[in-house]
């Protein structure tokens, strides 16, 4: 069998999520399920809501007729008019239908998006640590992926980052409520980077999109609302989904919001549908967009999360592990007590706790902790925690 020496390469180097997805199952084979305490996975446990369920039975009981059908590649209109209005009174801004295009999750909208972006050899600046698919979402469409460190609290640095932009840079990536660092980045220090965007697009005379990957929008904690990106830059698009506030990853349903402000944003929503197609995606799962017109006010309970979010913090801490609270998401990404992450993660497997080294996120000497899970799991993993750090302190 020959297969592209470029996804021969990617396979080699598997992601960690998945080389401790493939131990898990094999561990859980080995000692059985209830004794491995895998923390390695963003997979929500959470049913999707009962309103979500009812409006699916309602919809297979009736099915309104065509309802299976090929639609535009945008998605369906009124499915896109009603996110349209949503942003409109949620943003005050002029949102309509027209600045939407319905996507297979957050993912399908990255790739939509990069692939109408990017010519070859353009750039898209990415912070460590990064969700582990951006380079190749960005690389899939010809891009260069260039990666930019953060600050100690996993905030945006933007010193670092002003010598980076160049006239090469198309796009800045940004992820809040981050996976995995759980940071929540401010609207000040938005507001600091749209202007440091606009000073690099007045220098070179170029367009650099902002683009940001909000599934987890809003999933933050100690009520705090995350702040929306339109206001920070006018090129600005959103990519997002229903996968994390709904709980149905496995449905592949999210948008493409584009700022009502971005110049040419019709043209750019016509990209995307194109794109939408021939990367063959076609359309996003049709039963799913006749569900969220529906729904886009509801959500899984964010304090079953907060709750679990606040045991760890406190577990951890208690334990001597350096750790920025989570601020969103539900992920932790404390330090490692060795500079070698993976070896840490290594030794967790003495306790058959499973979590993913920082290296797989950019950011070695971290490691991050998934809390989308049963208690059960997390508190079955403390002496693991506790134990191996035990053995590191002076
Ligand atoms: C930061 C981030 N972006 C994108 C995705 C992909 O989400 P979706 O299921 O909507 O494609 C994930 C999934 O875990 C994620 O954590």
């Amino acid at each position: 069998m020959t297969i592209a020496a470029k996804v021969q390469k990617a396979m080699e180097g598997q992601s960690w999520i998945r080389q401790m997805f493939e131990l898990g199952i094999q561990m859980k084979q080995e000692h059985g399920a209830d004794k491995v305490f895998d923390l390695s996975l963003g997979n929500p446990i959470l049913e999707p809501p009962e309103s979500v369920i009812k409006e699916l039975q309602r919809l297979l009981a009736d099915p309104p007729p065509g309802m299976h059908r090929y639609m535009p590649n945008a998605g369906y209109p009124e499915t896109r008019a009603a996110i349209g209005a949503h942003l409109a009174t949620q943003m005050e801004q002029p949102f309509t239908g027209g600045h939407i295009v319905m996507t297979c999750g957050a993912g399908g909208a990255l790739n939509v998006i990069f692939e109408s972006i990017l010519d070859p050899g353009d750039e898209v600046i990415i912070f460590a640590p990064f969700f582990p698919e951006y380079p190749f979402y960005i690389e899939n469409h010809g891009g260069v992926t260039r990666i930019a460190p953060t600050d100690s609290a996993f905030q945006l640095d933007l010193d670092t980052l002003r010598p980076m932009l160049t006239a090469k840079t198309k796009a800045v990536l940004v992820n809040s409520p981050n996976n995995p660092s759980g940071a929540v980045y401010s609207a000040a220090l938005l507001e600091q980077l749209g202007t440091l965007l606009a000073e690099t697009e007045a220098k070179y005379d170029s367009a650099i999109y902002l683009v940001s990957d909000e599934p987890y929008a809003q999933i933050a904690y100690d009520g705090l609302v995350t702040p929306p990106i339109y206001p920070a830059h006018h090129r600005s698009v959103v990519a997002t989904s229903f996968s994390k506030t709904l709980a149905l990853p496995g449905e592949r349903i999210g948008y493409i919001a584009v700022n009502p402000g971005c110049p040419d944003s019709s043209t750019l929503v016509d990209a995307f549908t194109y794109c939408n197609r021939v990367l063959g995606f076609v359309n996003a799962p049709a039963l799913m967009q006749w569900m969220v017109r529906d729904a886009l006010d509801v959500s899984v309970d964010v304090s079953w999360y907060e709750s679990k979010r606040d045991s760890l913090y406190k577990e951890l801490t208690g334990m001597g592990y350096e750790l920025v609270k989570p601020e969103g998401a539900f992920y932790a990404f404390p330090k490692s007590p060795i500079p070698d992450d993976v070896a840490f993660v290594k030794e967790l497997l003495n306790w058959k706790v499973l979590v993913t080294p920082g290296a797989g996120f950019g950011s070695p000497g971290y490691f991050r902790i998934s809390f989308c899970l049963e208690d059960w799991v997390l508190e079955g993993a403390m002496e693991g925690f506790r134990e191996a750090i035990k053995a590191h302190k002076s």
